[in-house]
């Protein structure tokens, strides 16, 4: 295996990258950035996100049960609604039929009951970290349609009843949309839902149980890149079908990862006007914005180049980040929350992906490229993309 690539050198890589940003995030050195946006702090340090935006959305961050425990101050400051980054995905959950994994999930949601935090759920049906247990039948054959829907059914049902009252959202389904440019490949057919039903009945399904298991939560379809016109097409059809068909839909979460060279304003807007059109709310559930505009290209026998958090990439971020939120601010009747995936740029889903974004290939074997996609540094402090953020 390269030898720049293997687990050692990525966690050498990796450290020496913390420490590169561990410098460059101190105050004397900070980068000059010569954009327009306002990234003085203001002199209020005690407001958190959740402040500046109290009359606009509820702000939100993907947790886990451990950064409940390690960034609680961070979270409690500044945000007031929380999603579970992993731990209530069905497999994760629910990884036997006769298994329930309780235990983080509901740390998590103590956590948020405990300080009076909104708690969005994540997420009852997805083609990854499912249960594979649910596709085959008692026989070890492919589970027949029938089964599939009573233990989905079952699933839901379990969960919802669990945590009733307590999710003010549940993201029903999610990425069912295939990501491919072609419009005529509407779903996701490589997902195991769709290799059994060969349509769109257990996207429905899954609505309607959730509606009945628990009437009192807001019900959405969750999708990543729905902003490029090819998939936003696809995603309007879907939730034209669902709404035609009376599916009690309430909401389509936009992911909302994003890097500084994508999407532009205008693409942001379409996708929001077509949603609304159809009288649904939205929230970004997933944003986050790295300073990478594609996946580092490995080239064999050669270290790839982290250019790290450099002033012209923060440049860049402060000035995605504040033409986002502009948008945000101009759709505020129709957002409901904005949620960061992760706390800090400590961290990231995105660092292991050689710097690209959701839909990116990954290389393979895994490239350690931090993102540094968040309104907050590698020792938990706010960026100047985070006062370009609340400085309206
Ligand atoms: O917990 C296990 C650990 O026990 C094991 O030793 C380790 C070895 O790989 O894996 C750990 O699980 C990992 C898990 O994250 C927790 O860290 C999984 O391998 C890894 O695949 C998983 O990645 C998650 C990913 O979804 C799965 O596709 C990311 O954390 C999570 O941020 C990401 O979140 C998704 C949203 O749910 C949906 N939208 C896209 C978004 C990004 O992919």
């Amino acid at each position: 295996m390269n030898r720049y690539l293997n687990n050692k050198s990525l966690v050498i890589a990796g450290a020496v990258v913390a420490l590169l940003s561990f410098s460059q995030c101190t105050p004397k050195q900070s980068a000059t950035v010569s954009s327009a946006p306002n990234t003085t702090p203001q002199a209020d340090q005690s407001k958190g996100l959740k402040d500046y935006f109290k009359d606009d959305f509820l702000m939100g961050v993907a947790v886990s049960s451990r950064s409940i425990r390690t960034d609680s101050a961070l979270i409690l400051k500044e945000f007031n609604s929380v999603t579970a980054e992993n731990d209530m995905k069905v497999g994760v959950i629910h990884p036997a039929e006769d298994r329930w994994n309780w235990k983080n999930a509901d740390d998590i949601v103590a956590f948020a009951e405990r300080h009076h935090i909104k708690i969005r759920g994540h997420n009852l049906l997805w083609h990854k970290q499912g249960a594979d247990w649910m596709f085959t039948g008692p026989d070890g054959k492919p589970a027949s349609k029938e089964l599939l829907l009573k233990r989905l059914h079952d699933h839901i049902f379990t969960v919802l009843s669990r945590y009733k009252g307590k999710m003010y959202v549940w993201d029903v389904v999610n990425e069912a949309i295939e990501d491919g440019p072609d419009t005529t490949m509407m779903y996701r057919e490589s997902s195991p839902w769709w290799k059994a039903f060969k349509s769109p009945e257990f996207i429905e399904a899954a609505f309607r149980y959730a509606h009945e298991a628990d009437p009192t939560a807001k019900l959405y379809y969750n999708e990543f890149n729905s902003e490029r016109p090819d998939k936003r097409e696809k995603i309007f059809k879907l939730l034209k079908k669902l709404k035609a068909d009376k599916v009690p839909i309430d909401g389509v979460g936009f992911q909302a990862h994003w890097t500084v060279g994508r999407p532009s304003a205008d693409q942001i807007r379409k996708a929001l006007d077509e949603v609304i059109s159809l009288g649904l709310e939205v929230q970004f559930t997933e944003l986050d914005i790295t300073v990478h505009t594609k996946p580092v290209e490995v080239i064999s026998g050669k270290a790839p180049v982290d250019p790290g958090f450099t002033p012209e990439a923060e440049a860049k971020q402060i000035d995605k980040y504040k033409m986002v939120f502009d948008i945000f601010r101009q759709y505020k009747k129709h957002i409901k929350a904005v949620t960061f995936w992760n706390v800090s740029d400590r961290g990231s889903w995105l660092d292991s992906r050689g710097g690209g974004s959701a839909g990116d290939p990954i290389p393979s074997p895994a490239v350690f490229i931090k993102a540094y996609p968040l309104l907050f540094d590698v020792n938990n402090q706010r960026k100047k993309a985070y006062w370009a953020v609340v400085n309206k």
